[in-house]
């Protein structure tokens, strides 16, 4: 970062888009790529921005709007608006305080936040840290011990409710970051994986993908099994069909996350 910290907002600033341009400049391409990129030939990616401008509002006029309001009870708490800080990984790649600033600032706009398994900041730091609901997302580890370990810690920590992600058994592959060829920097970590072994080789094992990552994939086990280690509110993220949504409800699941994962793991979904 060569360019000096702001102590203000730019005039330049109205909207939270304006920060793009900003950060853009700020950033190295190394980070940019992480930061700002969608898997393949991001196709989702793209679809996904034009989507939400298609969004029409319909506004029905001259109701009583008196105590209107957009409070909201979400799994026992309360919440000023039904907005929440989607999981985002390795913040501290686009600022030194990385997700304990975020979660002031999730704080201060009363929104609640959504802290990833894959933070560069431990779980615990960011909870000391938060004024606001905390919710932890959990990728399943090949170590399903480990997996337990960090769900138990969540609930020590004081979050609120589990969001598993199942949509990336492996990280998307984004050509940006191809380019760029990616890297964690020095310093920046997935700090809350830290002592989790890398899983021994499968005997016999022939390719990466077919023998590795499928054997360590999660799959609706490890939801019954996660149902069944915690009393958390358990929300399972990434799910794209109506029968899947179905699944992970009789499954035991507190809720969904109807998502393509910012169109970052696999390309051309919906
Ligand atoms: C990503 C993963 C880490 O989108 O969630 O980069």
């Amino acid at each position: 970062m060569t360019q000096p910290r702001m102590t203000s907002i730019p005039s330049a600033i109205a909207a939270a888009a304006d920060y793009m341009p900003y950060a853009h400049e700020r950033l190295d391409d190394n980070a940019w790529a992480y930061i700002a990129s969608g898997a393949g030939d991001e196709i989702t990616f793209r679809a996904n921005r034009a989507v939400f401008d298609d969004l029409a509002l319909n506004p029905r006029v001259l109701a009583d709007v008196r105590s209107g309001n957009t409070a909201l009870t979400l799994f026992g708490k309360r919440f000023a608006h039904p907005i929440l800080l989607a999981p985002v990984a390795y913040q501290r790649l686009v600022h030194p305080d990385g997700e304990l600033a975020s979660v002031q600032a999730a704080a201060a706009l009363e929104a609640g936040m959504i802290v990833s398994t894959l933070a560069s900041h431990t779980l615990e730091d960011i909870a000391r840290h938060a004024g606001a609901p905390l919710w932890f997302q959990l990728y399943v580890q090949p170590d399903r011990g480990f997996t337990r370990e960090l769900v138990r810690r969540a609930e020590a920590a004081g979050y609120s409710a589990l969001v598993v992600t199942v949509d990336a058994p492996i990280a998307g592959i984004r050509n940006r970051e191809q380019l760029v060829r990616f890297q964690l920097p020095e310093g920046i970590a997935p700090v809350n994986l830290c002592g989790m072994e890398t899983p021994a080789p499968i005997p016999g094992a022939k390719s990466q993908v077919f023998d590795m990552l499928m054997a360590h994939a999660p799959t609706w086990k490890d939801i019954d099994d996660l149902r069944a280690a915690t009393r958390l509110p358990l929300i399972v993220k990434g799910i794209l069909r109506p029968d899947d949504a179905e699944r992970a409800l009789a499954a035991g699941a507190d809720g969904v996350v109807v998502s393509n994962h910012g169109g970052r793991t696999l390309d051309s979904q919906p």
